[in-house]
């Protein structure tokens, strides 16, 4: 069994890194930030305020795995709603559960977000903090956002991901921060293949060490 943890701010590249990580190792995989978006999606279509904290818990609580593949979670607004309903303490219980069954299935799996080294899985065996410049996971995600909305501005993704980071590195409930046994990533002069050959090199590390236990 092996967990691998991977966190860092919106656009880091963290996403792309983890699911490939999972295939490379053939482990299951978890963006555990769909959770979130769900929970902000449902309750922006709901017309819930987001900062009633029992509402979205309980919508929170009873998230069922259709709403996960809904295209309308990459959108930047439910992004930004994503980020005011993980502020909530009861949100973040209710979704807890889930996350770590899923980090227990075998035969292990990575999960990716803000707080999985830090609190969802604190014992994992490899944690990665990935993390980039704030002009360059803007430019990263206007390019991926322009595939499917021509109009979209960088500069208004750039400002969208800095209240976002703003907001999940300043909340009190699980705030995004690098473990103190997390390995940096700082992908902002990485291509993806360089990135996953130093992620590739520090799991196979960790395997070893456990076949030595
Ligand atoms: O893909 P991107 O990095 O833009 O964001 P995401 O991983 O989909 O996360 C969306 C929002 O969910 C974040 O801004 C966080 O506020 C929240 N989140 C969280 O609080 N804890 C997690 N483990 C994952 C996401």
């Amino acid at each position: 069994m092996i967990t691998i943890a991977v966190d860092g701010p919106a656009a880091s590249g963290k996403g792309t890194l983890s699911r490939q990580l999972a295939a490379h190792f053939g482990l299951h995989y978890l963006d555990t930030g769909s959770l979130y978006r769900a929970v902000g999606l449902k309750a922006l279509n709901e017309g819930i305020d987001l900062a009633e904290e029992n509402t979205v818990a309980r919508i929170a609580a009873e998230l069922d795995d259709d709403i996960l593949d809904d295209p309308r979670l990459r959108e930047p607004g439910v992004g930004e709603a994503a980020s005011k309903v993980a502020m909530l303490t009861g949100v973040r219980n209710a979704l807890l559960n889930y996350q770590r069954e899923f980090a227990q299935r075998h035969p292990g799996a990575v999960l990716d977000g803000r707080d999985i080294a830090t609190v969802v899985c604190p014992d994992a065996d490899v944690k990665l903090f990935v993390t980039a410049s704030v002009a360059e996971r803007a430019r990263r995600r206007y390019k991926e956002l322009l595939q499917t909305d021509p109009l979209v501005k960088l500069e208004d993704i750039q400002a969208e991901i800095e209240r976002r980071d703003a907001r999940d590195c300043s909340r009190s409930a699980a705030p995004l921060h690098q473990a103190e046994d997390a390995h940096l990533l700082d992908t902002t002069n990485l291509d993806i293949e360089t990135a996953m050959n130093a992620a590739v090199l520090l799991v196979k590390k960790a395997m070893a060490q456990q076949d030595l236990n």
